[in-house]
């Protein structure tokens, strides 16, 4: 039976582990601020889908740290906290608790998340996994699940020939990984091969770095609101753009033809009326730290790397670093 302990237990890690422990698969979490609303009560989950449950994690955890005391030999790690390398090395975390046949699920957003793992523990399999999802954690123990579960997952590799023994081991772990979300209720969960799971993650980019840096400095307009607004569909359109055009030539090959193109995503934005808002926002308006380096600074620096530029997003890049940078300043100031 695999072990299986969620890392940064919020709103997607607390939500798929719910999932995965419905085949009786252990699951445990490693929780930081919601630690002893989760250890009381465990989780209380809502879901349109799935119904309202109420989940109790196999240990509990109130860090890394104590993880560690418990001696499990872990089959997954799966990290869900928020990407944020210029606050922290989570992987640094994660020392003393990867032994060997752990695989380190990373199901975070952005560009080069997979780097500090892969250089941290070369040995192990590091799998890559996008979500389209729309979760919360209300507070501390409350799952909110609105919408969407999509899920895919693929190996992450530095050397990408499938003879490779590297490889074979990653695409396996990454199938088996599916396997547990499909058991557990995940219709749309996919294994991809590591190609696929890097086109989707910057296609994906397309979406968050036009739609959630925009949000903010549009002080808070909703998903559906600059998508029908003229000036700022014009302006997200042409982001999706910069990102959809440069990816292909920075991975060396075109998107899948089943992939969303930029005016197909404006529409369906445009009708999906909810007043939802990117989390970028929320993480603004409450003064905690926006994913800016994995979904801006990340896709530029891998772009110019290659020789390319994207100008707009790295526009968009400047104006929030600063802006983030002063209100921050300004937060300081007032304590
Ligand atoms: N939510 C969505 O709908 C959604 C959709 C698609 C993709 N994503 C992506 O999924 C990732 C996770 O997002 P999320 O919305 O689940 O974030 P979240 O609700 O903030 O969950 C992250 C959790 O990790 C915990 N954490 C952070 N550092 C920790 C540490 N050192 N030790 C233990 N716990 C730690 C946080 O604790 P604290 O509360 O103490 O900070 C929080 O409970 C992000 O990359 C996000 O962009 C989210």
């Amino acid at each position: 039976m695999p072990e299986v302990l969620i890392f940064g237990a919020g709103a997607v890690g607390a939500f798929y582990g719910s999932l995965i422990a419905k085949t009786s698969t252990p699951v445990s979490v490693v929780c930081r601020s919601n630690f002893s609303a989760v250890r009381d009560k465990g989780f209380a989950v809502t879901s349109p889908q799935y119904g309202s449950y109420t989940w109790k994690p196999t240990r509990v955890f109130s860090s890394a740290e104590d993880a560690k005391t418990a001696n499990v030999h872990w089959s997954y790690i799966v990290v869900t906290t928020k990407a944020l390398p210029d606050v922290s090395d989570d992987s640094a975390l994660l020392e003393g608790l990867v032994s060997d046949g752990t695989a380190i699920v990373l199901i975070q957003n952005g560009l080069g998340i997979e780097d500090p793992y892969i250089r941290r523990f070369p040995q192990a399999t590091v799998l890559s996994a996008v979500t389209i999802v729309s979760a919360s954690q209300p507070s501390h123990g409350k799952i909110a699940h609105n919408r969407w579960t999509r899920i895919n997952t693929g190996p992450y590799l530095t050397d990408t020939s499938p003879a490779s023994e590297a490889s074979h081991t990653a695409t396996s772990k990454a199938n088996e990984f599916t396997d547990l979300l499909v058991s557990g209720g995940v219709k749309d969960a996919s294994a991809y091969t590591h190609q696929k799971l890097q086109q989707v993650r910057w296609h994906k980019i397309a979406i968050n770095a036009s739609m959630n840096p925009s949000s903010v400095l549009a002080n808070g307009a909703t998903n559906a609101a600059m998508a029908l607004d003229t000036e700022m569909s014009i302006h997200l359109k042409a982001v999706m753009e910069e990102v959809l055009t440069t990816a292909p030539k920075i991975l060396g090959a075109p998107f899948p033809a089943e992939f969303a193109t930029s005016e197909h995503i404006i529409r369906s934005t445009s009708k999906n009326d909810s007043g939802s808002r990117p989390s970028m926002w929320g993480d603004w308006e409450s003064g905690r730290p926006m994913e800016l380096e994995v979904i801006l600074g990340n896709p530029i620096r891998i772009a110019k790397e290659k020789g390319y530029d994207m100008p707009r997003m790295q526009s968009l890049y400047a104006l929030l670093k600063m802006a983030q940078f002063n209100r921050d300043k300004q937060k300081g100031s007032k304590l």
